[in-house]
């Protein structure tokens, strides 16, 4: 089974909107398993490394100051190809451009104030959760819906 490993961070913005139950809801509903979960304080060094490729970008500070504007949540999730199943869920950047039944498609309007970041690639997936979560904050651990989330095949 092709397991892979994401990495949510539900913004300041889903949290001030009181919508962090409905977000870990709709992963949960579709299978994927939460293997950490916490509520962290976002700061300038974190944020740095994180959105490293937008550093010079003119939006940039006003990022950071919207990510830092209240504690974040941040999940690591586990599933059957998961990387591009939550990316999918979540839907492209702009909230104003995204499909409706999509998070950001029904809960944002904005291109920034987007409600959650969702890790784009198995590169980033791997180096994101490591960023944000140390090994003894990740859990293994079985679920019993396990056989009715996937095919037989797929379990392996
Ligand atoms: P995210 O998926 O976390 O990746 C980078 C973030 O930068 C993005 O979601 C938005 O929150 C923000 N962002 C991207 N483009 C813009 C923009 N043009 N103006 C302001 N914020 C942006």
């Amino acid at each position: 089974m092709n397991e892979e490993r994401t990495l949510i961070i539900i913004k300041p913005d889903a949290l001030q909107r009181n919508l962090l139950g409905e977000i870990v809801g709709r992963f949960e509903q579709k299978g994927l398993k939460i293997i950490g979960m916490k509520m962290i304080q976002l700061e300038d060094a974190i944020l740095a490394e994180h959105y490293s490729h937008h550093v010079d970008k003119p939006f940039f500070a006003s990022l950071k100051n919207f990510m830092k504007s209240s504690p974040v949540v941040v999940m690591a999730l586990s599933g059957l190809n998961a990387i591009s199943a939550v990316r999918l869920i979540v839907g492209p950047t702009k909230g104003y451009e995204a499909d409706a039944g999509s998070i950001r498609g029904d809960l944002s309007l904005s291109g920034q104030t987007n409600i959650v970041h969702a890790s784009d690639s198995s590169g980033s997936a791997e180096k994101e959760v490591a960023r944000f979560f140390k090994s003894e904050e990740l859990f293994d651990y079985k679920k019993i819906d396990f056989e009715f989330v996937y095919g037989e095949e797929e379990r392996g």
